[in-house]
């Protein structure tokens, strides 16, 4: 939705639309300018996790006030990065929803405030759009990309969006339209790895602290391992595009308890399960992650794979905060390079919440009504 009168509406004549895009949804504050919705100008991001990992996860009220304090100094940095880009913008946009309602509201009024200052107009972008607009940009490929990586996606093509507080399919035909074919029936998959981490006394955000342990696990040979096979099995094991992850989370639950239960099948009095968790040897809870991420990575995998082989796109994208998952982004890889399927996914940086994808975003939101 385009909130204010542009006092410059023949923004598509112009050869560069440049947008602001400002992204406050949880706990990352980031001002960022992005031309033609693919090429990254300026980014300035400031992230809070630090912060949050003391609480054991993030304070809505506290992370409003923190993107209050950051906001003017990154917006700040952002211009002067841009080398005069600043000057010729276009619009402004900003993550309207979902996220947290405080944090939103902060990043909302500073865009109103930007926007009414320089008259330009403000665009209200959703914020899984803005995640499936992050592989449009022109990032240079990761060093690590795989030979079927494909820079610059095509459409239709499947998209995987896999963040903290959602995880769907969709069959993406243009930007910003985007048909949903599957999603999960309850927690997201950043969630799961997130609860499950505090289960077993890792650190906030659970997905980076699961995905090191169960390097650690990776590194010792499997025949010191305590857990032989996996103990998880896949959800929703079938040929359809849903997923299910609170299932899984109940089933680390159990064998957390399980294992704490001792020789006389005593169950501990003290069923707090991150007491339970934090109490295991090292290497057990090591394993434990690692199987879980197995059995996530295998359950995005396999419904990706699902999708192709309906559509036969001949692309899947990744996006969301769960693409920094380095299992799941050699997993997808090796799949896709088998299959003969193209594979695109960000640079690190863009798979967690920035302003560049929402500037992107902003961008194709107003080409799109440009068309009307
Ligand atoms: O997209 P994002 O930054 O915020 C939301 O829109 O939710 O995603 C955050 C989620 C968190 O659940 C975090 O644990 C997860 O992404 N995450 C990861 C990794 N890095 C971040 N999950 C698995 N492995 C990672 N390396
Ligand atoms: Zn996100």
């Amino acid at each position: 939705m385009c909130t204010f009168q542009s006092k410059r509406p023949r923004l598509f004549a112009s050869s560069s639309v440049n947008l602001l895009g400002i992204e406050t949804s949880c706990d990352e504050s980031s001002v960022a300018i992005v031309k033609n919705g693919t090429k990254p100008i300026a980014e300035a991001t400031a992230s809070q996790v630090k912060l949050m990992a003391k609480y054991g996860g993030v304070v809505p009220e506290l992370s409003a006030r923190k993107h209050l304090e950051a906001l003017p100094i990154l917006f700040e940095e952002c211009k002067s990065q841009s080398g005069g880009v600043f000057n010729r913008l276009s619009a402004i946009a900003v993550t309207n929803n979902p996220g947290l309602p405080p944090a939103l509201a902060t990043g909302r009024a500073f865009a109103e405030g930007v926007a009414f200052g320089l008259e330009l107009p403000l665009v209200e972008v959703n914020h899984l759009d803005a995640h499936l607009c992050s592989v449009l940009l022109e990032d240079d490929p990761p060093k690590d990309a795989p030979k079927n990586f494909q820079n610059r996606v095509f459409f239709p093509h499947v998209a995987l969006l896999v963040s903290g507080g959602h995880t769907g399919i969709f069959l993406s035909k243009a930007p910003m339209r985007h048909e949903l074919i599957g999603s999960t029936r309850d927690d997201a998959a950043g969630e799961a790895f997130d609860k499950v981490a505090r289960m077993l006394g890792f650190k906030y955000p659970g997905g980076p602290e699961i995905s090191r342990w169960a390097d650690v696990a990776f590194a010792i040979p499997k025949k010191s391992w305590r857990l032989k096979v996996n103990p998880f099995t896949l959800p929703l094991a079938d040929e359809l595009f849903d997923f299910s992850f609170s299932g899984l989370k109940t089933a680390v639950r159990r064998l957390i308890v399980s294992l704490s239960t001792d020789e006389k099948n005593k169950v501990p009095k003290d069923i707090e399960i991150e007491k339970l968790g934090c109490a295991l040897p090292t290497s057990l809870r090591a394993e434990i992650a690692y199987y879980f991420q197995e059995t996530v990575t295998d359950s995005l995998v396999g419904k990706a794979l699902n999708a192709e082989t309906k559509f036969k796109t001949g692309l899947i994208t990744l996006t969301g905060g769960v693409a920094a998952n380095k299992r799941l982004r050699e997993k997808l890889s090796s799949f896709t390079a088998k299959a003969g399927i193209k594979i695109k996914y960000p640079n690190l940086n863009r798979c967690t919440d920035n302003a560049t994808m929402v500037a992107s975003a902003g961008y194709f939101i107003l080409l799109n009504q440009s068309q009307k």
